[in-house]
């Protein structure tokens, strides 16, 4: 059976570098036969900004953040996919507020109690897509792979990830990248592969 893809955009521009490398990145995916859900992150309604560490999440039997709002059944599902990738932009060097406020309410999925951390995420398999304007070293962009490494290493597992530095802001550009899309097809091919 074909893998289970959920990617989460985490630009406010629709049509941007990265939304657009995502989109790519699906169609590499569904091509290599997986089932791809794309959820805009910063389009979701939400009732609080991030996580407001009340520890409902804590007290609760449940894997499910307490407040409910649009955010809460997008990440309660992570453990029903394969693979989850977070797609953000860099934003002064780190990953953008839209995504890290989706991030953040991962707490959800996790009880730590004892000294102990116990999460259901062990099938789950991460990955990063990251798009910036400046290069590979300046950029921020390791930051924010570095920053998803560190989180996926907490779960315990290891995490892929589709680095694209030193695109231009202009919208109509990214769409005539042929050497981006064919980096970010292969990337889909290899997520649907994982
Ligand atoms: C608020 C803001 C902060 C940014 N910070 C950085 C940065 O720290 N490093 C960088 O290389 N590019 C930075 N950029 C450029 C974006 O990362 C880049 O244009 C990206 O590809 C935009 O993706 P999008 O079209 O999906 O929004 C920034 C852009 C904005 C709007």
């Amino acid at each position: 059976m074909g893998k289970k893809i959920l990617i989460i955009g985490g630009s406010p521009r629709k049509s941007g570098n990265t939304a657009t490398v995502a989109g790519w990145v699906a169609e590499g995916a569904e091509f290599a036969g997986a089932s791809v859900k794309i959820v805009d992150a910063a389009r979701l309604k939400y009732k609080i900004a991030g996580c407001c560490s009340c520890y409902g999440c804590q007290v609760s039997q449940q894997f499910r953040c307490v407040i409910l709002d649009e955010t809460t059944d997008v990440v309660a599902s992570f453990p029903e996919y394969d693979v989850v990738v977070f797609a953000s932009p860099v934003y002064f060097f780190g990953l953008s507020a839209q995504i890290k406020m989706l991030i953040d309410r991962m707490f959800s999925l996790f009880k730590f109690s004892d000294g102990k951390t116990i999460h259901k995420l062990q099938k789950v398999n991460f990955a990063l897509i990251s798009t910036c304007g400046g290069d590979l070293d300046d950029s921020g962009i390791a930051l924010v792979d570095d920053t998803i490494k560190k989180i996926v290493h907490f779960i315990g597992k290891t995490h892929q990830s589709l680095l694209i530095p030193s695109l231009p802001p202009a919208l109509e550009q990214i769409a005539k990248r042929e050497d981006v899309k064919e980096k970010a097809v292969e990337f889909g091919k290899k997520l649907a592969n994982w």
